[in-house]
């Protein structure tokens, strides 16, 4: 048993020794790392990847779009008509990259030629974040409103755009977030319907608005002009008034009536002289 086992161990380490010592010169071919070959995996020719696939890879980017993409909702490829061929070696990441103006012009003017500044996600376009904007640039894409501003001053002047709009590009304040209405049972859906925001002291009053709104300041008359039996109480404010602070004239509804001699007038030249108050005619009865 024992001779046995030491020619075994004998055979094992000359025919390992053996092994190690030969194979440089003498391994033969087949023993490296060949694969079988097998035309028939090339038969097919690739498809093309679908966007599923690249939305597969890309789970992002395919989001993205899908969710804040807006009108970008096309394949990758319209805009990445080269892609997975960036290669650091060539330092061609910015080259491989699509620019905006394949398909854009300068929307917003020769100033605003860097997209990515704001529009900071190509796949989120629709949605530049408002942290971007900077207010002093506001104007420059929206300038009526800066100009309606300066041309009627008025408090809102001296605030800043984003006093109002803040918290998020595009955002619409509610009056109410700084604001009583006139009276308890004024709904701020009705403000703008006398005040333009960026002018807010510029008051063009249609003909109806709320009139209850003029009780506010103008009690007395408001009072008198409600009891009024005069056909002028059934005559709107904002009818005569129709910008606020003015005054019309008479002759505006009225023809002189005939009744009235060229005379009398001219001994009375003001109709008030004898109308006494318009907002509460003396009338017969
Ligand atoms: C392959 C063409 C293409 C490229 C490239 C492209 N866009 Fe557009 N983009 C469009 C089209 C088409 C629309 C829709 C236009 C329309 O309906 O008026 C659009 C709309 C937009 C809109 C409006 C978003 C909306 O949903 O209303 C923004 C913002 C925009 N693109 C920004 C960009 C920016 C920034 C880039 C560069 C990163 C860019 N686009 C690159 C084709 C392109
Ligand atoms: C409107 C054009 C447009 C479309 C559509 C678009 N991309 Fe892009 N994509 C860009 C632009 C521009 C850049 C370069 C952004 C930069 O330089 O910061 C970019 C960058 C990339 C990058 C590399 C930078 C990164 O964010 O990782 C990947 C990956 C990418 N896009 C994948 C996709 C996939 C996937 C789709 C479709 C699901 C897609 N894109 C659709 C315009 C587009
Ligand atoms: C099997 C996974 C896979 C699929 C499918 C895939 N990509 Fe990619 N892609 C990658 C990887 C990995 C990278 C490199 C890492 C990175 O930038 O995210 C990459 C990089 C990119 C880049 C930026 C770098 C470059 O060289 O262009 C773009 C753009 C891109 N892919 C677009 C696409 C588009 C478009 C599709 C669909 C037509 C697509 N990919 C499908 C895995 C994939
Ligand atoms: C200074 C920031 C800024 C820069 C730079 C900028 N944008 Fe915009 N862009 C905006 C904002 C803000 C909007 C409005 C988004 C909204 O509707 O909320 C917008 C809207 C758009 C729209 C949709 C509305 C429209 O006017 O047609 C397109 C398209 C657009 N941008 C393309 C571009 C392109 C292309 C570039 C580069 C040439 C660019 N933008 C550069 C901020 C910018
Ligand atoms: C006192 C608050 C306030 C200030 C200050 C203000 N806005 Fe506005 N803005 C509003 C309100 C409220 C609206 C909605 C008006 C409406 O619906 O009629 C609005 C509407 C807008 C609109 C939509 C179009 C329009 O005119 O209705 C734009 C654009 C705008 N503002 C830009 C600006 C810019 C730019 C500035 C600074 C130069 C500015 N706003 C200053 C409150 C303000
Ligand atoms: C690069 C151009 C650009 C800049 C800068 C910009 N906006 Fe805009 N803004 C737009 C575009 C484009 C729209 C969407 C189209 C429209 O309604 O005019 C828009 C929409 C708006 C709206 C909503 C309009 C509505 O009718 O609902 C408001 C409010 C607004 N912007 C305020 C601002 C304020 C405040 C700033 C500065 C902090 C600013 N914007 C900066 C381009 C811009
Ligand atoms: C973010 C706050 C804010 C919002 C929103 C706002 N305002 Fe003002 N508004 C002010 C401030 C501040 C003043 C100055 C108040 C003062 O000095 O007593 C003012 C003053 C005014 C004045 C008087 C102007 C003057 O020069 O005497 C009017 C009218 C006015 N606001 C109407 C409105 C209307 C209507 C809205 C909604 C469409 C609105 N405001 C939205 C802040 C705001
Ligand atoms: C029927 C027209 C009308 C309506 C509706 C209206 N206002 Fe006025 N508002 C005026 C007039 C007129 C003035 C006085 C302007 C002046 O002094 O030159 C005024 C003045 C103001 C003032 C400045 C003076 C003050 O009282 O402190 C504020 C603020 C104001 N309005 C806010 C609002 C708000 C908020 C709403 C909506 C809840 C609103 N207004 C609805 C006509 C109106
Ligand atoms: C928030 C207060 C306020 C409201 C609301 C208001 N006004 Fe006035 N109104 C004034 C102020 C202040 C004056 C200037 C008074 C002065 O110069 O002595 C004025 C002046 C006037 C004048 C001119 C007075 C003159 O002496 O020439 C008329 C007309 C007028 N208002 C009509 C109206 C009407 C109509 C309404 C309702 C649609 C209205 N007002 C709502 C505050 C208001
Ligand atoms: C039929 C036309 C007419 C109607 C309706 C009318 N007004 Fe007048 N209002 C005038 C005229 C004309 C004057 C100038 C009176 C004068 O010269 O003495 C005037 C003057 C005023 C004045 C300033 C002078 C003063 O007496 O303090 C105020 C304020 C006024 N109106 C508010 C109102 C209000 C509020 C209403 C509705 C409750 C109203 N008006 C309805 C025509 C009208
Ligand atoms: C906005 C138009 C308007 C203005 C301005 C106006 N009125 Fe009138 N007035 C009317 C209407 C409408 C009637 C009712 C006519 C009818 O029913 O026949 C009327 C009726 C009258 C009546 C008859 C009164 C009655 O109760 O029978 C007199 C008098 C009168 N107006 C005087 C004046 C005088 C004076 C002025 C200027 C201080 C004036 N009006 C300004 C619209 C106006
Ligand atoms: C010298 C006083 C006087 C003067 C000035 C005057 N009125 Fe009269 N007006 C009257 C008298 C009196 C009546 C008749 C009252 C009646 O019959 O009920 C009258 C009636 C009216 C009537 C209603 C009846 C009709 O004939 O239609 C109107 C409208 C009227 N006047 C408008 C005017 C106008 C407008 C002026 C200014 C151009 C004016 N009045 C100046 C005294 C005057």
């Amino acid at each position: 048993m024992t001779r046995l086992k030491s020619f075994l161990l004998a055979a094992v380490l000359l025919s390992s020794l053996g092994a190690a010592y030969a194979a440089p010169a003498q391994q033969p071919v087949q023993q490296l790392n060949r694969p079988q070959q097998n035309a028939a995996l090339y038969a097919a020719a690739p498809q093309p990847l679908t966007l599923e696939q690249c939305g597969q890879c890309h789970p992002k980017h395919f989001k993205d779009i899908k969710q804040t993409g807006g009108k970008h909702q096309f394949d990758c490829r319209e805009c990445h008509s080269i892609f997975h061929a960036y290669n650091p070696r060539k330092n061609n990441y910015a080259a491989i990259m699509p620019s905006c103006n394949l398909c854009h012009t300068l929307v917003h003017g020769e100033k605003h030629s860097q997209c990515l500044n704001c529009h900071q996600n190509p796949h989120a376009a629709q949605k530049p974040p408002a942290i971007n904007l900077v207010v002093n640039l506001c104007s420059d894409c929206h300038a009526n409103q800066q100009t309606q501003l300066n041309a009627f001053p008025s408090k809102h002047t001296q605030l800043s755009c984003d006093n109002c709009h803040h918290t998020e590009h595009g955002l619409i304040p509610s009056c109410a977030e700084c604001h009583q209405p006139h009276f308890e049972a004024q709904a701020f859906t009705e403000c703008k319907a006398c005040h333009d925001v960026h002018q807010p002291l510029a008051i063009n009053l249609a003909e109806d608005v709320e009139l209850e709104t003029c009780a506010a300041c103008h009690s007395d008359i408001f009072a008198k002009w409600q009891k009024t039996p005069s056909k002028h109480g059934q005559v709107s404010c904002a009818a005569c008034h129709q910008v606020h602070k003015q005054i019309p004239q008479c002759q505006d509804c009225h023809a002189t009536p005939a009744s009235h001699s060229k005379n009398l007038l001219a001994k009375f030249p003001r109709c008030l002289d004898c109308h006494l108050d318009v907002h509460d005619l003396p009338t017969k009865n």
